[in-house]
């Protein structure tokens, strides 16, 4: 090897060596791993939440982008993507879907109090953490409206625990949260820096290391998603013109206080899917598409396949089945087969929804959560309990004019699951107390265990709860 060569290998390898001793940490755990499922839990605020729907702002909330409700007035956002660090503890996790306030109705129709709250991200890195949210909200008097992205809402407070482990999930629980200067002012002056927020919780999915740098099933999916719609497309119009159907996909959640009054104290009852039915924590998907699409009409027929069977106390019984959607002169039908009891209506009109235009991209023509209003035959099938022409949930239809298009993915909750809040419970009993820095004023101090590879921190009773689960990767 010639001198210089040499040379240039010896400084090479000195400076690895340097960069070793320098960077231990970081070196052994060179990369974050990716955070690829999961859910976070937040009620924004609770006393925000009453004065909405109470006597003072008579208004309403309503969810976008597959958020659902939980527990004790909760959202839940979903999807979670992002990384984590074990090494370091740094976290970050933006979550999908969105909440829709509205208040104080002026007479056009419109609202003075409207405010939209969506893609909820966490960032934790060297002890301290923040909410960003994506705003848009209505200026109180001049009625501006002003869209940010990803404002730093809240300031989370964890109270000194270690976030640093190596187990495939995180979850936190409880985690306090007070409004940032940025956050208040979103709220027309009523809430000033610092406010108090509803504390929130997350459970989220991590990439086991030995995989980290193979993406989930679902990761590859999502990828293959964005690779087609990368793809150039000028010939789309030419190809997804008109014809059979290939596959498709109708979703809608029916109603959500419908949904919660089935779950509720007073039904005390459930849902079951069935025929294939899947169920996106906030809406239902029925798969499996057929039928036509005519481009230059503007007219669409679908049939979908699936059911989902409401059942509870006082005699709820209803199942609505095999779903059907029409477009034609820019309104679109859903239909099903309402069983109520032992009575089968056959492809009953229940929502209409306007569609301003159908067109395919990327070989799929979508509807994307369309306002929906109650038809007169839908009213019957709620028993009554709606009017003709109230809200119901949005319709998303999703149907594609080429084979081989992936429709887009429900929403992912991770493995933790879609029912329930997150696990309220500090997992103790599994801890042993160790010397873990708790100099947050936590009551009852923090502990922390070592459990098979996985490390389990738990803050006092009422405050934040940090688990890392070790899975193994075949559930990963
Ligand atoms: C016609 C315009 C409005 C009127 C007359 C109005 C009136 C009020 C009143 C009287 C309260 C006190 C409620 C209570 O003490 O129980 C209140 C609270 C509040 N208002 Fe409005 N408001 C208006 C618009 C807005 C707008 C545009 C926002 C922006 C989001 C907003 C956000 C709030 C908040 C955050 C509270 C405190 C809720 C709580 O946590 O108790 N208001 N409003």
């Amino acid at each position: 090897m010639p001198r210089r060569a040499r040379i240039r290998v010896l400084a090479v390898a000195l400076f690895t060596a340097l960069l070793g001793a320098l960077l231990p940490v970081a070196g052994a755990h060179a990369a974050a791993r990716t955070v690829q499922g999961g859910r976070l839990d937040w009620g924004l605020k609770s006393s925000f939440q009453s004065y909405i729907t109470g006597p003072i702002a008579k208004g309403s909330y309503s969810l976008t982008g597959g958020a659902a409700t939980t527990g004790a007035s909760q959202f839940r956002f979903h999807s979670a993507t992002g990384t984590y660090d074990g090494a370091t503890g740094a976290f970050t996790s933006s979550f999908s879907g969105g909440v829709h306030f509205v208040g104080h109705r002026k007479s056009d129709g419109s609202h003075e109090l409207d405010m939209t709250i969506s893609r909820p991200t966490v960032r934790i890195a060297g002890g301290s953490g923040t909410l960003y949210v994506d705003v848009v909200s209505k200026v109180k008097g001049t009625g501006a409206v002003t869209s940010s992205r990803q404002v730093p809402f809240a300031t989370l407070s964890l109270g000194g625990i270690n976030m640093k482990g190596d187990g495939n999930a995180v979850t936190l629980n409880n985690v306090p949260a007070t409004l940032t200067a940025q956050g208040a002012t979103s709220f027309a002056g009523y809430y000033t820096a610092g406010t108090a927020l509803d504390p929130l919780s997350l459970s989220v999915d991590v990439a086991p290391k030995k995989a980290a740098a193979q993406p989930s099933a679902s990761a590859t999916k999502k990828a293959e998603a964005k690779d087609e719609k990368g793809k150039d497309k000028k010939d789309e119009d030419e190809k997804g013109s008109s014809g059979k159907l290939q596959d498709g996909a109708v979703d809608w959640g029916v109603r959500r206080t419908f949904r919660e009054y089935v779950t509720g104290d007073i039904a005390q009852g459930e849902w079951k899917l069935g025929d294939g039915a899947q169920d996106g924590g906030a809406l239902f998907r029925f798969p499996d598409g057929e039928g036509s699409y005519d481009k230059k009409k503007q007219t669409l027929d679908g049939e979908f396949t699936g059911s989902v069977h409401f059942t509870g106390e006082h005699g709820l019984d209803l199942t609505l089945a095999r779903p059907t959607v029409t477009v034609a002169d820019g309104k679109g039908t859903l239909r099903a087969d309402v069983t109520s009891g032992k009575k089968t209506t056959k492809d009953t009109a229940l929502v209409t929804f306007a569609v301003r235009s159908l067109a395919a991209k990327d070989g799929l023509v979508r509807v994307d959560e369309a306002p929906a209003v109650l038809t007169a035959s839908g009213a019957e099938a709620f028993g009554g309990m709606y009017r003709a022409g109230v809200a119901m949930d949005p319709v998303s239809l999703a149907v594609a004019v080429e084979g081989d298009v992936a429709l887009p993915a429900l929403p992912d909750l991770g493995s933790a699951g879609s029912t329930g809040p997150a696990d309220p419970s500090p997992r103790a009993a599994a801890a042993k107390p160790a010397a873990q820095g708790g100099s947050s004023g936590l009551s009852g101090g923090a502990v922390a265990a070592i459990a098979g590879g996985g490390v389990l921190l738990v803050a006092g009773a009422g405050l934040a709860v940090v688990r890392m689960r070790k899975r193994s990767s075949a559930d990963g």
